[in-house]
């Protein structure tokens, strides 16, 4: 089920998302040995970040709600766990945040060099001040930011795109016009969550990011929504837990997908899992490639 996402070929179609055991080497390496048919580091920017204190992470019955702070090691620490996850055979992508677009520029550099296969750009997450979805909401810096970025790096620029604007249009339209490869859709919805017993909200950082089923029918829409728009492919994410939710982004428009909260919920198998089920389905009715099945349910 060979996919071509931007040029860059995929074994298969679905993709370890970021912020999901994509801190070190090794656990990009496990995903990707697991079946993903790539892997997303977890964001890096410039300097080390511990990110915020605990509780970063609340389960809800419906999926996650999450703020972590973006903690990461700072790139040039980062370097050796995509090399060691590269050795291994892995195809990777990195993921990295900033708040401006030449340091955007310098991060997606670095990742070039450590042997990246594309760059993601987080201008999504939904808490962190100054950074990700503060910047993915207005086009013109997204349209900024990308050019930047086209300008420093070879591989394919991958951009991570928020739910949490009435915009999402016109900014995958910058992502487009300033040469964007590719748009990724959806990161997180801002959310919140609140212990009745401590009447307080639970999350040290009160607001963070909520992923996992609750979320899929708004990242199915997303990408309904862009595909009519723009020409550039989108990898769907958000909710991804089995091969009907991937076939569902598929036939909104997206020619790969990325599982993030699912692999927290089912475990590493859930690649698999979804891959099989698809080639049962391409197989069963007799469809060649996946690629025959991309927006198909537009009419
Ligand atoms: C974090 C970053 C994100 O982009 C996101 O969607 C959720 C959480 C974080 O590190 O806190």
């Amino acid at each position: 089920m060979r996919v071509n996402v931007a040029g860059l070929v995929l074994e298969n179609p679905t993709i370890l998302a970021s912020g999901i055991i994509g801190e070190t080497g090794e656990s990009l390496l496990s995903a990707f040995e697991a079946g993903a048919g790539a892997v997303v580091t977890k964001s890096i920017g410039l300097e080390a970040r511990k990110g915020y204190s605990n509780p970063t992470l609340v389960e809800l019955p419906f999926g996650y709600l999450n703020a972590m702070g973006l903690p990461n090691p700072g790139i040039e620490s980062f370097g050796e766990e995509v090399l060691l996850a590269v050795r291994g055979g892995a195809t990777v992508i990195g993921s990295v945040f900033a708040s401006e677009a030449e340091i955007f520029a310098q991060l997606s550099s670095k990742m070039e060099a450590f042997g990246v296969s594309a760059v993601e750009l987080n201008l999504s997450c939904p808490h962190a001040s100054g950074y990700g979805m503060e910047l993915g909401v207005d086009p013109g810096v997204v349209r900024e930011i990308v050019l930047a970025v086209k300008k420093s790096v070879t591989v394919p620029v991958f951009v991570k795109l928020t739910p949490n604007t009435h915009r999402i249009i016109e900014v995958a339209q910058a992502v487009q016009a300033a040469g964007g490869d590719c748009i990724v859709a959806i990161n997180t919805l801002r959310a919140m969550a609140i212990s009745i017993e401590a009447g307080r909200p639970i999350l040290s950082n009160i607001f963070g990011g909520l992923s996992g089923p609750a979320v899929k029918p708004i990242g199915v829409r997303c990408v309904y929504e862009m595909y009519d728009v723009v020409d550039i492919p989108i990898i769907g994410a958000g909710g991804i837990e089995t091969w009907q939710d991937a076939l569902e982004y598929i036939m909104a428009g997206a020619v790969a997908v990325q599982i993030g909260s699912g692999v927290g919920r089912r475990g590493l198998r859930i690649f698999k899992e979804v891959n099989s089920g698809l080639e049962r389905y391409l197989k069963s009715r007799g469809i060649e490639s996946l690629e025959d099945l991309v927006g198909t349910a537009h009419a």
